[in-house]
Formats: C-alpha cells, structure tokens, sequence
C-alpha cells in the first residue's frame, strides 16, 4: 500500500535499542510532543540557539507541527532533517534530531535534541544521544557528527563529553538580547563511546534510499540508451546514472 511513509521513509524508520525507540515523527505524534514541548527549561535559562522553546502553550502544537511539516516539505538528499520522536520504556520523552546538508559528499552534520523535564537527569539523554550517533556511524556511513551546547548548559556538555565529542572551538551568540558562547563539539566514529545495547533498525533501505546512498553504479543502472552513451564516452565522463542527483544537489533547497 502506497502511504505517505512511501514519499518519505523517515517516517516509518525504527531505531530501538534496549528501552530506547527513536522513531520518525508521524502526525499522531505532534500533539504530544508538542505538549511535552511545553516544559523543556526554566524561562530564565535558553539552552537553544533560536528560542522556539518560548512559544506560549497555546501556539506549541500548531508551531511544533508547522516546523515538523517544513523539514518533510524541504526533504531531499541535498539537505535533510531525521527529527525522531523518543520513547523510553515504551513512553513519549522528547526529540533527537539530526541535522545535514550535502551529507553524500560530506557524510555528517549534527544533533540536537531536548527532553520534557520530568525525564531529564536519568541518564535519557545520553542513552538517546548514544544511539543516534551508532546509527550514523553504523547504518549511514558517517564520517563525523557535530553538535553545539551554551557554555551554562552542562548537562548537555555533559552528555557530549560522555558520548565521545572533542572540541571543537567556540560561536559568538546574540541570545535574547546577551551575549553568549556557544561551545562546538565533534565526535569521530572512534570515539564513540557506545550504548549498552545494540541496534535494531526497521526501514532501513528506504531511508538510505531517500539520502541518496545505495544509488546503483553507473555502469548497471539506466536504460539501454544511457548504457550505450556511456560506453561511447568511457567511465571517467560526468555523465552517468547519478547524474541527475549530481544535478540536483547543485540547487540548494529551500527550508
Ligand atoms: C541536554 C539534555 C538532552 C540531556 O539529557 P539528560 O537526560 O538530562 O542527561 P543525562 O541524565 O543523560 O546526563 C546529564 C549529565 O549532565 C550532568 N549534569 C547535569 N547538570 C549538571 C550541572 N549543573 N553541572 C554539571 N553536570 C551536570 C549530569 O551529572 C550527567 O552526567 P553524569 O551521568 O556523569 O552524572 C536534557 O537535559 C535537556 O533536554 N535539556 C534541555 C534542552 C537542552 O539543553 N537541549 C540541548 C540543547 S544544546
């Protein structure tokens, strides 16, 4: 059956992991990630570079659903979003995201993510955090994953030191009107300091699919009249099966 998992197969990808399930945002789950969304930090503390977390209660859902339709809208292999929802033991937590633009050339980009306060402390974030990255490394074919945390936000430092992350300079903010630095960690697949429990994964070639990874090599895919243009200007020519992806990464996409 044709679903709207089939135009984007993020939307059925699967990761679990011991109590850990990161599972693509479907519509269903909106509404009560928008509510968990609701209490993420104190008002006085701003852990994020653009402060969506302010939006007042009322607005959440619709703000939180617009920004999850936005990144399917903009999705292609050029410049992706993976937003997952977190359940652990089996109930809704929070959100860890993973963030890429030219990821078939670079191969990395970088995380994000939040807990609803109630579960933050007990060890979620970094067991969440564990598993995006394996997946990265494991499943995607990552060469380095990045992330960025506010110099007063320790927890989320915490975690990056945990997971594995080095150093990796700092950015100057204008935060709510105050400066602030924002400390850059990355973290190479050898540092990865790894989740008790392994992977399973479900959708998986689909996803891989979307990305742009797994495109047939040039001198088995295509029809017979791109087979017979290839033999005539050899395997070195630009011109081949991944030629129109070639193309399209070329115009940026808009978000
Ligand atoms: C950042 C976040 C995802 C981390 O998840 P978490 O489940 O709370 O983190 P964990 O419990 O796995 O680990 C937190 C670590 O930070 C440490 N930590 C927390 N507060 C700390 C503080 N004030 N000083 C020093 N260390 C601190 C904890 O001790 C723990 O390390 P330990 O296990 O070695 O003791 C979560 O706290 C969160 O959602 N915060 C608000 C949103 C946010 O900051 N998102 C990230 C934006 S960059």
């Amino acid at each position: 059956m044709t679903t709207a998992a089939t135009a984007l197969p993020l939307l059925s990808l699967r990761i679990t992991a011991g109590p850990v399930e990161l599972r693509g945002v479907t519509d269903d789950l909106l509404g009560p990630l928008a509510e968990l969304a609701t209490d993420i930090h104190d008002p006085e503390f701003m852990p994020f570079g653009f402060p969506w977390s302010l939006t007042p209660a009322a607005e959440m859902p619709l703000s939180l659903a617009q920004y999850h339709w936005g990144r399917r809208s903009a999705f292609s292999p050029a410049k992706w979003n993976a937003d997952f929802a977190v359940f652990y033991a089996g109930e809704l937590v929070g959100s860890q995201g993973f963030l890429s633009e030219d990821y078939l050339v670079k191969r990395g980009g970088e995380t994000g993510s939040w807990l609803s306060r109630r579960f933050q402390g007990r060890g979620i974030g970094t067991a969440m955090r564990q598993v995006i990255c394996a997946f990265l490394f494991d499943h995607l074919d990552a060469r380095y994953i990045t992330s960025s945390a506010f110099t007063d936000n320790p927890a989320s430092l915490a975690v990056s030191r945990k997971v594995g992350y080095t150093d990796n300079g700092d950015e100057h903010f204008n935060r709510l009107g105050k400066h602030a630095v924002m400390h850059r960690v990355i973290l190479k697949p050898a540092n990865l300091v790894r989740y008790r429990h392994d992977l399973t994964v479900d959708g998986l070639p689909a996803f891989r699919g979307s990305i742009g990874l797994d495109a047939e090599p040039p001198a088995r895919a295509g029809s017979q009249e791109e087979r017979q243009e290839l033999s005539r200007t050899g395997p070195g020519s630009t011109r081949s099966a991944a030629q129109p992806l070639l193309r399209k990464m070329r115009v940026p996409a808009r978000s």
